[in-house]
């Protein structure tokens, strides 16, 4: 594959076996890289996994975690480093919809439901968000730049953040107040690893059409909601997020560091 934007790189995808971050991984397995596809579910991982086998050629394996699990990103790192030597660029995307949902499964639709409101937010819940989309991404930026620091050649991480980082979206505090997190995160950590030549972006996608939005386009109102707020009048593909990913993933970015695109169909996100 010479030419290709991540030749002989070696990329880390959490949530990497469904929606975004499957995207993900096949576009930078397309683009030259090895991919550690690492997620919750395994069994899924593993469909990736064969999917790239069989159209991009390239190496790839699957690693479970917990990304809220400290313990967990550790071993996630031991193992890919040992099978694959370094990481040379990580997405991070792992990421829940609300404290029940799970991934892959018709959970409760993320629109204005005055049951979701704060007000009415239980601690458990509120924690289980946080922890998953917030911890869980600075758990995974944590392990990896450490990585990348004794690795000694840099490298790049990119989060996928959300709309919801910027857009207040009622019922969804949690997933809200996590995202803007994830935004913050970026920013700080950008800004101290530019000694080690490690750059931190992230994206900032709107609507996108992957299991997490699923139960909420079936909902009429859910998806003249999301429809509504998106000027391009369509739910984005997870390829489109996959190709903003690639750009902060590879050489193309060089100067950029500590910032978030936000590829949402024209909303004032940003
Ligand atoms: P998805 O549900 O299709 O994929 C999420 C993946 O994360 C799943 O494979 C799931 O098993 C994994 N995961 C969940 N909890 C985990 C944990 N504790 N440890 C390890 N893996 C875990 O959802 P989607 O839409 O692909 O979301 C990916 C990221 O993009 C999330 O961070 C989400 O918040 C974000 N996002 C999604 C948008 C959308 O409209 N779909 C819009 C903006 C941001």
């Amino acid at each position: 594959m010479s030419g290709a934007r991540l030749e002989g790189k070696v990329a880390l995808i959490t949530g990497g076996s469904s929606g975004i971050g499957r995207a993900c991984a096949i576009r930078f397995a397309q683009e030259g890289a090895d991919i550690i596809v690492a997620d919750l579910n395994a069994s899924r991982g593993a469909q990736t996994v064969a999917e790239i086998q069989r159209t991009c050629n390239q190496r790839s394996m699957v690693i479970e975690v917990d990304v809220s699990n400290a313990d967990n990103v550790e071993q996630m790192i031991d193992r890919a480093r040992s099978e694959f030597g370094h990481i040379d660029t990580a997405v991070i995307a792992a990421g829940i919809a609300n404290a029940q949902y799970v991934s892959g499964e018709t959970g409760p639709a993320v629109i204005d439901q005055s049951e979701n409101h704060l007000i009415n937010t239980s601690l458990e819940n509120w924690n289980r968000v946080l922890a998953v989309n917030l911890t869980g991404v600075m758990l995974s930026d944590q392990a990896v730049a450490r990585h990348m620091i004794d690795q000694g050649i840099g490298g790049t991480i990119v989060n996928i953040a959300s709309i919801a980082a910027r857009v207040p979206l009622a019922g969804a505090a949690d997933y809200c107040v996590s995202k803007a997190g994830v935004a913050m995160l970026t920013q700080v950590l950008a800004v101290e690893l530019i000694e080690h030549n490690i750059r931190v972006n992230a994206v900032g996608p709107g609507f996108i059409e992957t299991p997490m939005t699923a139960a909420a386009v079936e909902n009429e109102e859910g998806k003249a909601m999301m429809l509504g707020m998106t000027p391009m009048g369509r739910l984005g593909l997870p390829s489109e997020i996959a190709n903003a990913a690639l750009y902060l993933a590879c050489d193309e970015s060089s100067y950029t560091t500590g910032q978030i695109i936000f590829p949402n169909g024209g909303m004032n996100a940003g």
